[in-house]
Order: C-alpha cells, then structure tokens, then sequence
C-alpha cells in the first residue's frame, strides 16, 4: 500500500516527503481554502515539484462540461496532477471523456461500492471511499474499502483504491489489511504513525548504557 499525504500544506509536504515515504498528495476544496492567501495555482505547483507521484487536485464546477475544461486546465498544469471528480451523473460523464484523452481522474467523495464500480467502468484512475465520513453517522467506512477491493479484484479492474478520510493510525493499519492500493492520511496521523513510545524509551536506555561503560555523552535521537 502506497501512503498518500492528504494536505495543502506545503511545509507538510515538505517535512513529509523528507522520510522517503510519501507517494503522492490529495488535497480538496476545504483543505486549500485552510490555507490562509494560498494562491490555488502555485500551491498546486509547488506541491507538484515536492511530489514525486500524483497530486490530485479537484473540480469546482458542477456540470459534465464546464467540469471537463477545469479538468484540462489543472491538468495542462503539470504532469502528475491527477483532477478529482465527485461521483455525480455530470462527474462520471467527465471521468469518461477525461479517461479518453489520458487525462487521470480520481472519483471522490465515494460512499457505496456501487459508486466505486461506476467510476470504474468511467475509466477513473483512483476512487476514493471516505472511510471517517461513513464512520462518522454510523457505518463501517472500512468495510467499504473492502468491498470495492474485492470487486475490482473479482473483475480485474484496473482502477486504484485510495483510502480517504482517514483519521487516526488505527484507520492506516485497517486501510492495508483491507487492500486498499493507497492510503492519503492527513499530516498528524502520518506523525502518529511512526511514533512508539517503546522506541523513545529503547532509544533513551541504549543511551544511558552507554555513557554509563563509557563515559560519553551521545545525542538523543528522538521526535
Ligand atoms: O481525503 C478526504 C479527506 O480530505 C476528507 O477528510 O476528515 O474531512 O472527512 P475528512
């Protein structure tokens, strides 16, 4: 499973991609309207040069062809960016359209397997279930992932499952057992994620063990 960064946060993105660890960037409406002044297109460009792998930038328009030209446009902006689409009547029309002119889609806002499927058979390249969104009024978001890994393995479709809304470490772990090809965690979760304090703890005792044989003081390797 691949780990995507969910963020528009350039700093973010910048000490993330530091770890070697980071496969792309998914960013949203509400994730780049955080950010303070950001101006959308050079956000979307930087975020592109820090990111070896897809960047996924989304739609704002509503109807199949005024979505299609925003699509060309963000995608006329660099060569990774992959255009979110939400799963509508209008976004499945231009997932299609989009997919027969090599333009890379990513369906978002995925709620059911059969959204998944549809945006399958549309040509998307990635489909995003949002797994904290489903838990949040009561269902198993993580059962959804799971499923659609199912039926697209069942019928060998190609498109990629990205796990999204994910909100905790806990999510990760149940994202890669369920198969899903990629995970895109907010900043923190990825910061939770390789956090132990059993590690701090072994990393402090191999310290003091060996300043007590040899006297010497070593730096703390730590957060
Ligand atoms: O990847 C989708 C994500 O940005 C939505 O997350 O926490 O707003 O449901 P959340």
């Amino acid at each position: 499973m691949r780990i995507f960064l969910d963020t528009a946060n350039v700093e973010e993105i910048r000490h993330g991609t530091r770890w070697g660890v980071i496969g792309g960037v998914t960013t949203n409406p509400s994730l780049v309207a955080k950010e303070e002044g950001a101006d959308f297109k050079q956000a979307i460009l930087e975020i592109c040069s820090l990111v070896d792998g897809p960047v996924c930038a989304e739609v704002l328009s509503g109807d199949a062809d005024s979505m299609v030209d925003e699509a060309r446009e963000l995608a006329s902006w660099a060569p990774n960016i992959v255009v979110k689409i939400p799963i509508t009547p209008s976004g499945l029309e231009a997932a299609s359209a989009l997919a027969r002119d090599n333009i890379k889609t990513n369906l978002t806002l995925c709620f059911s397997v059969n959204q998944a499927l549809l945006s399958a058979l549309a040509g998307a390249s990635y489909v995003s279930p949002f797994v904290g969104r489903l838990d949040d009024v009561g269902q198993d978001g993580m059962s959804l992932v799971a499923d659609i890994v199912e039926v697209f393995r069942r019928y060998q479709l190609p498109t990629q499952v990205v796990a999204a809304s994910l909100r905790h470490p806990m999510h990760c772990l149940a994202a890669a057992k369920a198969g899903a090809h990629i995970a895109t965690v907010p900043y923190k979760v990825l910061t939770q994620m390789v956090h132990h304090p059993l590690t701090d703890v072994g990393i402090q005792r191999f310290a003091e063990d060996w300043q007590k044989a040899f006297g010497l003081t070593v730096g703390l390797a730590g957060s």
